[in-house]
Parts: C-alpha cells; sequence; structure tokens
C-alpha cells in the first residue's frame, strides 16, 4: 500500500511543503527513509516504530520505504516523526488516507507516542497559509506560534493516537484562536527605564539620536560611568515594532528554537549582547545545520557588544559586510542561505587596559605601547563605520543626588516622531530611516547651505574624516534636524553631529 502525507522543512528562514510517501511491501522487513534526509530524519525510524508500538497500533514487519519529496533538498530536523508515523498507520489501513491530504503534520515523537514541540512552526503555518491547505496539526506546545497565522485551522495535539482519532472523527478539537489579537496594540513592558540613569545627558542624546535614525554607536569611558546600564535600556526608547517586523523577528527566534513557551508573536525588540568569547559562527551564524548568529536574533533590535576590544578581532571584522548590507549569507556545500540583520551595533569600552585613560580623576597606570595594543584591537575601517561614537564622562557626585531624569516613554515619543518624517520622506526609496541613506540619496536629502558647507570642510580636514565618515555625519546631521522637527540642516545640527566622533581621535593618536 501506497500513502502520502503532507509536511514542511525549513531552508533559510522560509519553509516549504514537503510529501512523505510511505510504501509498503512485502519482502524481508527493512525501513528505509531516501530524498535526502538528514541525521535526526534518520533517527525518526527508531522513535516512530517505538511510538506506533507504545500507542497499540501495529507497525507492520514488512518492507517499508520512505521518501521525502521534493528529493534535491536537504530535510532537517526531528519534525518528520508524527507524518511519518501517520503515512505508516494509513499505508496500513489502521486510519482513513484521504482527509490526510487537507492538512499539512508536524511534530517530534518520544518512544512513548506523546508528541514533542518543534521548532520553526511560524514559517511553516505562513506557507500552509500560500498554498491554501486547510490547516495544520502540531503539537500541543506549538498552537500559539502557528494560530498567529489566520485563515488556517490550527489543530494541536498530544499523542499519536489523539491525531488518528481526529482523522477518524472520533475527537473534535477545535482551531486554536489567539486571545490578543495581533491588530490590537499591546504595551510592551521593558525592565529598566531611562530614567534611573542619572547625569550623562550627553550620553542619553547621543543614544536618542541613534534610536531615532537606527544609528550605531560606540561609547567609550572609565570603568562604572553607566555604558552597560545605558545601553541595556537602549530598547526602551525604539519604536514600538510593527506586526511585519515582529512576524519577521519571530520567525527567526522560531526556527532557532528560542520561542519562550513556544508563545506568539515577539512584541519587545531583541536586545543581544553576546560574550566575547563567542565564535565566529556564533556571531554571524552559520554551522552544520545552519542556524542564525546573534546577528540575526539582534534583527530589529540591538547587537550590544561590551568590551568591544575584547572581542577576537576576526569576529568583529566579520561584522563589516552585514553591518552595510543588513543581511548575511552563509555558504553552504550546494547553497547558501540569507538571513536578515537589521540591527542596531552599540559598542562599549573603555580606553585602556586600566580604564582610567583621559579620566580626570583618577590617573592611567598604562603605557602607550599597552593602549595603542588594546585600541589597535578594533580595526580602523570597522571604528569608521560606527555613526555616532562617544566619549563618556565619569558620573559626577551631584548627578546622583538628582531627581529621577526624563523616562523612555518621553524619550521613545520623540524617537516616533523623528522616524515618522523619515519614513514619510523615503517613502518611495524603500527604506524607512537615515542610517540606510545611500550616497546618492545622502546628495539629494542632506544638503547643507554655505556655512553649512563650510563647516564640513574645515571638520573634514581638522578631523581627518574619510569619505564614509564624511556621509556619516551627514546622515546623523539630517536625525537631529528631524528631531528637531526640521525639513533642512542647519548649522546647528552640523555642529552637534561632529561632536559625536570624538573617539575618532584616539585612533588618529595611534595610527
Ligand atoms: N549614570 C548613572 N546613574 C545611576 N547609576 C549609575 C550610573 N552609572 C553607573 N551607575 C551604577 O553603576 C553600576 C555600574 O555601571 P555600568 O556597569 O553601566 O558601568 P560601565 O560603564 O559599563 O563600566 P565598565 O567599563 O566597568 O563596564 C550600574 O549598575 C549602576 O548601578
Ligand atoms: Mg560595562
Ligand atoms: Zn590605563
Amino acid at each position: 500500500m501506497l500513502s502520502k502525507v503532507k509536511s514542511c522543512s525549513i531552508y533559510g528562514l522560509e519553509s516549504f511543503l514537503v510529501d512523505v510517501e510511505v510504501d509498503i511491501s512485502n519482502g524481508l522487513p527493512a525501513f528505509d527513509i531516501v530524498g535526502l534526509p538528514d541525521a535526526a530524519v534518520k533517527e525518526s525510524r527508531e522513535r516512530v516504530r517505538a511510538a506506533i508500538k507504545n500507542q497499540n497500533f501495529n507497525f507492520p514487519i514488512k518492507r517499508i520505504t520512505l521518501n521525502l519529496a521534493p528529493a534535491d533538498i536537504k530535510k532537517e530536523g526531528p519534525h518528520f516523526d508524527l507524518p511519518i508515523a501517520l503515512g505508516i498507520l494509513a499505508a496500513t489501513e489502521q486510519m482513513p488516507v484521504e482527509i490526510l491530504n487537507e492538512y499539512a503534520i508536524i511534530g517530534e515523537l518520544s518512544l512513548d507516542g506523546r508528541t514533542r514541540p518543534v521548532n520553526g512552526v511560524l514559517p511553516m503555518a505562513i506557507e500552509i497559509k500560500e498554498r491554501e491547505l486547510k490547516g495544520i496539526i502540531v503539537p500541543l506546545e506549538n498552537v500559539e506560534e502557528a494560530a498567529v497565522i489566520k485563515g488556517i485551522k490550527v489543530v494541536g495535539v498530544s499523542s499519536l493516537s489523539e491525531v488518528v482519532a481526529y482523522f477518524n472523527g472520533e475527537l473534535k478539537i477545535s482551531s486554536h484562536e489567539i486571545r490578543n489579537s495581533h491588530k490590537k496594540q499591546i504595551k510592551t513592558t521593558y525592565d529598566g527605564d531611562f530614567s534611573e540613569v542619572k547625569g550623562q545627558e550627553n550620553l542619553k542624546r547621543c543614544l536618542e539620536i541613534a534610536a531615532a535614525g537606527h544609528h550605531n554607536a560606540a561609547m567609550m569611558g572609565s570603568p562604572g560611568s553607566g555604558k552597560t546600564m545605558i545601553a541595556r535600556r537602549i530598547p526602551t526608547i525604539l519604536p514600538s515594532m510593527t506586526f511585519e517586523e515582529s512576524l519577521e523577528l519571530t520567525k527567526i527566534y522560531s526556527i532557532s528554537g528560542l520561542l519562550s513557551n513556544h508563545s506568539g508573536l515577539i512584541r519587545k525588540r531583541p536586545f543581544r549582547s553576546p560574550h566575547h568569547t563567542i565564535s565566529a559562527v556564533g556571531m554571524v551564524g552559520g554551522g552544520r545545520i545552519p542556524k542564525p548568529g546573534e546577528i540575526t536574533l539582534a534583527h530589529h533590535g540591538v547587537l550590544f557588544l561590551d568590551e568591544l576590544p575584547e572581542f577576537p578581532r576576526d569576529v568583529l571584522e566579520l561584522l563589516r559586510q552585514p553591518l552595510e548590507d543588513e543581511e548575511i549569507t552563509i555558504a553552504r556545500a550546494n547553497a547558501t542561505i540569507t538571513y536578515p540583520s537589521k540591527f542596531m551595533m552599540i559598542g562599549a569600552m573603555n580606553p585602556c587596559p586600566c580604564g582610567y585613560y583621559g579620566n580626570p580623576f583618577r590617573e592611567c597606570s598604562c603605557s602607550p605601547n599597552q593602549i595603542h595594543r588594546y585600541l589597535s584591537k578594533i580595526s580602523g575601517p570597522l571604528m569608521d563605520r560606527i555613526d555616532l561614537q562617544l566619549e563618556v564622562a565619569p558620573v559626577k557626585f551631584s548627578d546622583l543626588e538628582e531627581p529621577s531624569a526624563t523616562d523612555s516613554s518621553t524619550i521613545k515619543k520623540r524617537v516616533e516622531d523623528a522616524r515618522l518624517m523619515q519614513l514619510t520622506r523615503y517613502r518611495q526609496h524603500n527604506i524607512y530611516c537615515n542610517s540606510q541613506l545611500t550616497p546618492n540619496l545622502v546628495h539629494k536629502y542632506c544638503g547643507l547651505d554655505k556655512t553649512g558647507k563650510l563647516l564640513m570642510k574645515q571638520a573634514f580636514y581638522s578631523m581627518k574624516l574619510s569619505a564614509r565618515a564624511h556621509n556619516k555625519i551627514l546622515k546623523v546631521a539630517r536625525t537631529i534636524a528631524d528631531l528637531d522637527g526640521k525639513q533642512s540642516i542647519k548649522d546647528i545640527h552640523l555642529a552637534e553631529a561632529l561632536q559625536y566622533r570624538n573617539i575618532d581621535k584616539y585612533y588618529q593618536v595611534i595610527r
């Protein structure tokens, strides 16, 4: 007997339909899987055999051949257990074949036949809706995730026999609905608030600009000045995510198996803070079974690199390309995968190994050579890609005595207003913020008046700017003007933008 069950597999961030074909014939008992299965799919055989027996069905002592079509794309992961088990039961007439075809089936099985949650259910649900199937059968833990997609029936099951009973019409399971519709604005709450950071007005302003124009930023300062503290609070001032952004981010976390409690849409912007011992693959993604790296997990959010010079130089250098392209392409043996990586990079560092170089209150104990070695761990090209660079002053005692400062929601409002101006201005260009401006668009939208041009020229020579740095300053000036609600860039906007390149000078000293 032959049976066919529909399932899905993941490629990059997208999903595609897979037909699980089971043929059972007389002959020496065997169980073969063809159609480019990986090790986890091959292991399915043992789980499926045990699950079928332990749920009191008959496992055929015959020759079983299983094909996963299309046969030319590698199939990964354990989520084929359930469709394979159902295919065998259908081919041996232990359940009906016909209606099986209307659903896609996804799920891992434990040896006793209960279902286990799997990764990648959200992109699979999207594919099923596009292919106009009736619905999707998923492990109970995955229903919230699948139900994000409206217009398909989402059936959550907890065991193999439950699915069989459902298809036999012995068990009714209604489609899972999400209680809070995604159309409604749900208030997201973050831990921490900008109002907890005392003083540091300059730094807060700099990060407000970064948030408003989606610029990268680096902070340099003595230990304990609040760099890490303030960085952790950046997501609280970023604009709320749109539904499309949420969906894209949730897909990334879905395939990475990082959706907490397999919940529905992610609404909080990510804040990723990888440790400096991270590997290249951990940072940009890849591996034998390709997985998104930190730069993709930080998509639409913040990638915070604390203690920047401690990161291996080769890992930092890998960031150069995704910083410009907003995506990363990973080459594999016979194909390539592209993951999105539109992240805001925030770096923090001390100016020297002891941490006090340039501190007005404490003496630095490092030799010029040590400082040189420390700073040169971050290459010039990487530093050049950072839009805002700020030297952070130590916190003053009087600042700590102050009542609490402006809160995150007030700053967020200003950031959202500035973003709206950018969105309107760049509507026809398919970009949404100033940091994405191409050289042509910088020329078009970041024009300076006569005095502005003069100021820029002076700065270009005195600060020894590169062409890229010159463009970045113009983009930052554009954002400052947007925060000010102005259509054209004025001198004060440019003058402020020029202030945020004061780490460069350390680099010019050591070169
Ligand atoms: N501006 C500030 N307002 C209130 N508390 C602060 C401020 N700056 C620092 N602190 C306090 O000091 C602690 C340490 O600050 P933080 O870890 O952010 O310093 P840092 O600049 O990252 O130092 P390091 O260079 O050693 O990493 C914070 O957890 C906070 O309690
Ligand atoms: Mg720190
Ligand atoms: Zn020092």
